[in-house]
């Protein structure tokens, strides 16, 4: 398990990638998931650093992979990163390096500890930055599903030890 520390349970946490259609929304959706089953009550949302996909249902491939593991991501849509979302959410878990630097340079100073790689969870410590699948085939939405899942049970494990 990974040894990343949080402090305060989060209350609030958003998931961020670039579009709001592959990797954000399946963290949003399967972490969801794990709090209802767990019966924790956390405001979810996940949002992109762009707008191209604002209102979109999540990618049709992400669906599918996700629908086969159990995971209904047909509830969630795009949007994009507000300057609002830095001081409303408690935890912002960027997908990619670039997703983070870019949430840096928006996040105003007084919230930037609230800003972190969501890998930062995994259990392997293996990678850094979850895969963009959006220009590849079928497996990358498999891999993004696997660090996903794993790193929301770990995310989920220290939520319920803090
Ligand atoms: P996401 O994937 O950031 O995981 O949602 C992408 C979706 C769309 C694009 C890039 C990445 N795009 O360039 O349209």
């Amino acid at each position: 398990m990974s040894d990343f520390q949080i402090g305060k349970a989060p209350k609030s946490i958003l998931f961020v990638c670039l579009g709001n259609i592959c990797r954000s929304p399946a963290a949003h959706g399967v972490f969801e998931h794990y709090l209802k089953a767990s019966c924790i009550n956390i405001d979810v949302d996940s949002a992109g650093t762009g707008a191209y996909h604002a209102g979109e249902m999540p990618d049709k491939r992400m669906r599918k992979t996700a629908q086969r593991r159990g995971y209904d991501l047909s509830y969630i849509r795009a949007r994009a990163v507000r300057q609002s979302d830095f001081e409303e959410y408690d935890l912002i878990l960027a997908m990619d390096e670039s997703n983070l630097h870019d949430l840096q340079d928006m996040c105003p100073s007084d919230f930037k500890n609230k800003l972190k790689l969501f890998l930062r969870f995994s259990s392997t410590q293996e990678h850094i930055s979850v895969p963009d699948p959006y220009y590849g085939g079928d497996a990358g939405f498999e891999t993004v599903l696997d660090m996903v899942e794993d790193a929301s049970l770990n995310l989920l494990k220290l939520i319920q030890q803090t």
